[in-house]
């Protein structure tokens, strides 16, 4: 796997992150949404860099103009419900994207700390040979990761991976990166050094979809 520290090199992307994490500034959720999503936008112009190019003649009113534009087949996929902005902010960009959805959730069997992850929907096209974008904004344990990498598997074998996180835990990503195929890419905003025992990021940012949606029961 090879991992995008983004937030390794100081951008504007410091700002936004700076927003999501604020104790205060985060229960503005439509400012929290919009963040991921130009979180998302950051992103998906820093994966685009990796992508393939041709060339494309272009008729302007006064001539033509030859410009590279991505070649790749791409297809973006998200885990629900967290995944949602960081989805439009990538989609701002990648905008003739083919979708796909996934729900993954923790599943507590014996109601402690212990968790499964359940992947209970999914919906996408056949991302055989096609580049597969799949945005999940906590990297946090990587379990869901892994369980979503498993259950895409009848969807076809997708030409390369870019993973789209906004904050992970060190640990998640030691657990997601002999699993992914070698070629894939993560493309992270920050990178946290631990996880608590709810399996929470720290410092991180506490519960995303919450703060984008609300709480649910
Ligand atoms: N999901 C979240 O929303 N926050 C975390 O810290 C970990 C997983």
């Amino acid at each position: 796997m090879i991992i995008h520290h983004i937030q390794e090199n100081n951008s504007i992307l410091n700002k936004f992150i700076s927003e999501i994490r604020d104790v205060t500034i985060q229960k503005d959720s439509l400012r929290f949404r919009r963040n991921i999503e130009r979180i998302g936008e950051v992103l998906g112009y820093e994966l685009s860099k990796e992508l393939s190019y041709t060339n494309v003649d272009i008729k302007t009113p006064l001539g033509t103009s030859r410009e590279k534009l991505i070649s790749n087949d791409v297809v973006l996929c998200s885990i629900l419900r967290a995944g949602l902005p960081l989805h439009q902010g990538l989609l701002n960009y990648f905008d003739d994207a083919e979708n796909g959805f996934i729900s993954a959730y923790r599943h507590h069997p014996n109601n402690n700390a212990d968790f499964e992850i359940v992947v209970e929907y999914f919906a996408a096209p056949t991302i055989d040979n096609k580049t597969l974008l799949l945005a999940d904004p906590m990297l946090a344990t990587g379990q869901s990761l892994v369980a979503v990498l498993e259950a895409i598997k009848k969807y076809g074998e997708p030409k390369e991976i870019h993973i789209v996180s906004v904050i992970g835990a060190k640990d998640g990503i030691e657990f997601i990166k002999d699993k992914f195929p070698k070629n894939t890419h993560l493309w992270i905003a920050a990178i946290d050094e631990e996880l608590n025992d709810k399996g929470y990021i720290v410092p991180g940012l506490g519960d995303a979809g919450d703060l984008a949606f609300g709480e649910k029961l």
